[in-house]
Order: C-alpha cells, then sequence, then structure tokens
C-alpha cells in the first residue's frame, strides 16, 4: 500500500494555528486580506506589511506544539514499511508540526514560515526571529533582500515534479483538513480518481470537492486520524 497523504490547516487548527478559510468567517483570510500580505506584488508595494503578517504567524508557530493528528500520521509513516507500504506526506502548511511531531521527508508545497530566502542570490535558510527590511542575507551579505520562503497566491507550488510523481504511483490517497478550494491541491484527488485510486476526505466537515472521495470521516483531526492511522494499521 503507497498512501499519499496531503494536509491542509486543518491538521494544525487544534495546535492553535488559524485556518484560512471556516464557515465561523474567523478564518485567517476572512480578517486579513490576501491581497495586501500574501503576494509578490503585495510584498513589493509594503514590505514592512508583509513581514508584520508573517512574524506574526512565525511567533505562533514557535509557541504552538504538534496534536495527536501530526503524531499519528509520523506513526503511520514510521510503521507502514513493516506492513510493505510507504507514506507520502505533502503539505500545504507552512508550519513545521509535522516534523516535531515526528514525521520525515515532509514535502512542503507552500513553503516553510521558518525560513527565509533571498530575492537577490536566492539562498535559503533558517528563520526563527522576526525578519525586517534591515535583515540581512547570510550568504551575500546584503540586507534588505530577504523574504518569507512560502509560495504566495500567482506564485508557483515547490516541488510539484515530486508531488505528481508521487501522486502516479500512490494506491490511496488521504486528504486531511483541507478545504479543497486552493489548486493544484485541490486537483490532487481527480488526479488519483482518473487513475482509479481509492480515496479518503478526513476533514471537520465536507470540503468543496467531498464528492469526488470514496470514503469520507469528518470529525477533529486529532480524534479522527489516530482512529484512520489504526484501522490502516490494523491496531
Ligand atoms: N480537524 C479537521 N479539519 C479541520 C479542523 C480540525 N480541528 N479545523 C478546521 N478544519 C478544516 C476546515 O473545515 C476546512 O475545511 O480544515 C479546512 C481548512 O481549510 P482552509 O482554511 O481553506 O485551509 P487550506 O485548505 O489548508 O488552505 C489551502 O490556501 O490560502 C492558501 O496557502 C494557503 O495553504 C493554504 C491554502
Amino acid at each position: 500500500m503507497r498512501i499519499f497523504v496531503l494536509t491542509g490547516a486543518g491538521v494544525s487548527a487544534e495546535s492553535g494555528l488559524g485556518t484560512f478559510r471556516d464557515k465561523s468567517g474567523t478564518g485567517l483570510w476572512a480578517r486579513f486580506d490576501p491581497m495586501k500580505l500574501a503576494t509578490p506584488e503585495a510584498f513589493a508595494r509594503d514590505p514592512a506589511a508583509v513581514h508584520e503578517f508573517y512574524n506574526f504567524r512565525r511567533r505562533n508557530l514557535l509557541d504552538a506544539r504538534p496534536n495527536a493528528a501530526h503524531l499519528a500520521l509520523a506513526r503511520l509513516q514510521r510503521e507502514l514499511p513493516a506492513h510493505g507500504g510507504a507514506m507520502t506526506l505533502v503539505t500545504q502548511n507552512i508550519d513545521d508540526l509535522h516534523e516535531r511531531g515526528g514525521a520525515r521527508d515532509v514535502v512542503h508545497m507552500h513553503g516553510e514560515l521558518l525560513k527565509a530566502r533571498c530575492v537577490t542570490c536566492r539562498a535559503i535558510a533558517a528563520q526563527r526571529s522576526d525578519l525586517t527590511a534591515e535583515s540581512h542575507c547570510a550568504s551575500c551579505r546584503r540586507a534588505g533582500t530577504l523574504r518569507p520562503h512560502v509560495v504566495w497566491f500567482g506564485e508557483t507550488p515547490l516541488f510539484m515534479e515530486d508531488i505528481c510523481a508521487a501522486l502516479s504511483d500512490a494506491t490511496l490517497f488521504v486528504s486531511i483538513g483541507t478545504s479543497g478550494s486552493v489548486y493544484p491541491a485541490a486537483g490532487f484527488v481527480s488526479h488519483a480518481r482518473a487513475r482509479g485510486v481509492r480515496s479518503c476526505e478526513i476533514n471537520l466537515m465536507p470540503s468543496d470537492n467531498a464528492s469526488v472521495f470514496d470514503e469520507r470521516r469528518y470529525g477533529a483531526a486529532s480524534d479522527v486520524v489516530p482512529a484512520w492511522v489504526s484501522d490502516v494499521l490494523g491496531a
């Protein structure tokens, strides 16, 4: 069994990190305008505002802890080989909670909040402190050239070649904690279905493309994901 797991903001919601869109209207994009904070144009227009937005989220992340869903996915990745299987973990999330929960080789298709990228020399480095216009690139030593290493609206997601290869090799596609509203991730389930691969949605409530999935399990990720992992591992 080769499982392709896609996660979204819902898997980190119970760790205290906000989701972007939810029915209660308290999602991040209900409180902040993504066109002013999460596009290359926004960064060119007002880098200080963009830095402040991601600095706020980075500080929240450093105070957050992985929850039972992160731990369960790491357990599945660790124990599947003994069952003759393997798991690819692709996340839309820019947090490091999968890694802190024990997962390995996590594919961050929307980048990583705890990394910064130099717009001049393209170097990518760990970034745990606040980014400002005075921040220096450790590689080219220039100041004011660092941006969050995250994929903004209008930019190309990362690792798509590897992701498509893993999706084409999967025998089960599982989507956890995502509204299915942002492509290309939202299209992965249709890609799996077109290949006759079984699919399962695990979410708090039906996503935009819930009807495409073969199986659906609803509830809080920290409850539903450990139960699903136990079912897959037979214990
Ligand atoms: N357990 C499981 N699912 C949950 C929980 C929870 N405790 N809390 C919320 N959810 C679900 C919501 O019902 C929703 O369907 O998680 C989903 C989160 O959806 P979004 O907020 O849209 O987040 P996501 O799908 O990851 O967004 C995709 O959009 O803005 C971009 O780059 C951003 O990566 C993000 C992308």
